[in-house]
């Protein structure tokens, strides 16, 4: 024992060259790379044998040996212990003292952070539970579910408690994501279990209110997971003990639309800290204090994505007949009536004379996207700045246009081809990058994206809900689907999931 201290405290004294950062949990060795220093790989929790899946993870584990980095990929068949690290790079300039990023990775990627860290922020990437491990629920102390959204309020503690090594501010932390990292966050600003873990919020392109991110009918997924009507604890223990690959083989094969597991409301539990405590609309319409300004946008032609699904699917075949197939599924009708007078009602307002690819794309961004963000900008600006934006900018980078269907503006995930690219762009694409770099880190810097630059951006009001468009040039535009959110917000009124529930 003597002498492993010994060897502890003679490596403590071997390696004081800059590369290597030292945590309570070990030490940590960085890579040098173009004006910043990147740690990646750092485990911030860890989840031990089966017991522990599903559930809200454990103490983040120590080492001896000087860590080296490692680079990760999680997807959905990844393991959790695989997946419970983040990245932190940071500035090599001198200074100190950083604003900090926290990145909650999505379903894209790979995210490099160089162009926004070389203004001076320090950027964190974390790597969370996604898929089953991250999102089974059933509600219950075995499976309360939300893990993997817990995962990222345990890497933001870690944050708060590490980040002083690497010269971070802890007192500065913005939180950020993309699309269902966006609704994660999301449901991060709605938990009391992230209170005081961060100053600002980053949400592009994804809300907790959106149809794909939230599941109200978890419990239910999860006994078509085992084709189960029960919930035993038989079952429990054959999820507990499958491959995960055999579990997200099956998730995939489950008859529900977008993905199949996401965030839910957990029920009362003693053993483990609540994430949720109520449905995100319920939560976001009570909101009073935890406040904190944000910045939330989206694509102009965020369905643009979809174009081969939907043309696979014989969407305007379909479409001639009624389009009440296409209602998302978090609306309940009581009856074939409703469900039909629905459907003529958005036939009416998208597909008039007028059923083409370009129609079904601006339903499918206001159904599943446009409508649900703007509804949740309605919440948070009763209660926080809101920074609120419409990325347009049909550039080189993000998604290729399809054959046969033009592309205009942006599609989903478009912008991250510009805030998370290392290389230097040319031409109109270099003004996009250095633009949204400078709006972005600005933000993380003074919560204010137009701080000391060429353009006001205005906060959006509840009276007028001004966006800046991002797009060839910058400029502040009225909420461009006001005429559309109309019709939903009488539609989720009349026909949220909710309503049976206050009907019984
Ligand atoms: C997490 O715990 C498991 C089981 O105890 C262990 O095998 C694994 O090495 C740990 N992971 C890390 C990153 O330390
Ligand atoms: C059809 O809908 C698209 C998308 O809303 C719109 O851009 C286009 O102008 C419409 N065309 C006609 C003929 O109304």
């Amino acid at each position: 024992m003597v002498t492993y201290k010994l060897l502890v405290i003679l490596q403590m004294t071997m390696v004081t060259s800059q590369d290597v950062i030292s945590i309570a949990q070990g030490m940590l060795r960085g890579i040098a790379r173009d004006g910043y220093m990147s740690y990646t790989g750092i485990p911030y929790a860890n989840v031990t044998s089966s017991m522990g899946r599903f559930k809200r993870a454990g103490l983040a584990p120590r080492w001896f040996d000087i860590r080296n980095p490692r680079t990760l990929t999680c997807s959905t068949v990844s393991a959790a212990e695989d997946c419970l690290q983040l990245d932190v790079h940071v500035p090599s300039v001198v200074g100190g003292n950083w604003p900090v990023l926290v990145w909650i990775t999505g379903g894209s990627g790979p995210y490099n952070p160089g162009k926004l860290v070389q203004e001076g922020i320090i950027v964190v990437i974390v790597y969370h539970r996604l898929g089953p491990a991250g999102f089974l629920c059933l509600g219950n102390d075995k499976i309360p579910g939300n893990a993997g959204v817990k995962d990222v309020v345990l890497a933001l503690r870690w944050v708060r408690d590490n980040i002083v090594a690497f010269k971070g501010n802890p007192a500065k932390v913005v939180i950020a994501g993309q699309s269902f990292g966006a609704a994660m966050a999301e449901a991060v600003t709605l938990s009391p279990m992230a209170n005081g873990l961060y100053h600002g919020v980053i949400l592009q392109s994804g809300s907790a209110l959106c149809p794909w991110s939230f599941n109200y009918d978890a419990k239910e997924r999860a006994r078509a997971l085992g084709d189960t009507s029960e919930i035993s604890d038989d079952y429990i223990k054959t999820l507990q003990d499958s491959k995960i690959e055999d579990l997200v083989a099956k998730a995939n094969k489950l008859d529900v639309s977008y993905f199949p597991f996401g965030i839910c409301v957990e029920d009362p539990s003693k053993k483990e800290e609540r994430l949720l405590f109520a449905a995100p609309y319920d939560l976001l319409s009570s909101k009073k204090d935890n406040s904190v300004p944000m910045i939330v946008g989206y694509n102009d032609n965020e369905a643009y994505v979809f174009v081969s699904i939907l043309k696979e699917a014989n969407v305007l075949k379909r479409l001639r007949i009624g389009a009440s197939f296409l209602l998302p599924d978090d609306l309940k009708f009581l009856n074939e009536r409703e469900h039909r007078q629905t459907g003529r009602q958005i036939a009416d307002m998208y597909f008039k004379d007028n059923i083409t690819m370009a129609s079904v794309l601006a339903y499918h961004r206001d159904a599943f996207f446009t409508n649900h963000i703007h509804r949740s900008v309605r919440h948070h600006v009763s209660t926080s700045a809101v920074f609120y934006y419409q990325f347009s900018f049909s550039g080189d980078l993000g998604v290729r246009p399809e054959p046969g269907v033009r592309k205009i503006g942006a599609a989903h995930s478009d912008e991250l081809a510009y805030l998370f690219y290392d290389g230097t762009l040319e031409g109109e694409e270099g003004a996009m990058q250095r633009r949204l770099v400078k709006l972005w880190t600005n933000f993380v810097k003074h919560l204010n994206p137009s701080y000391q630059s060429e353009v006001t951006w205005e906060q959006t009001r509840p009276d007028s809900f001004r966006l800046l468009d991002i797009g060839a040039e910058l400029k502040m535009i009225d909420y461009p689907h006001s005429r559309t959110a109309r019709m939903w917000d009488d539609i989720y009124e009349k026909y949220y999931y909710t309503r049976n529930k206050i009907a019984n």
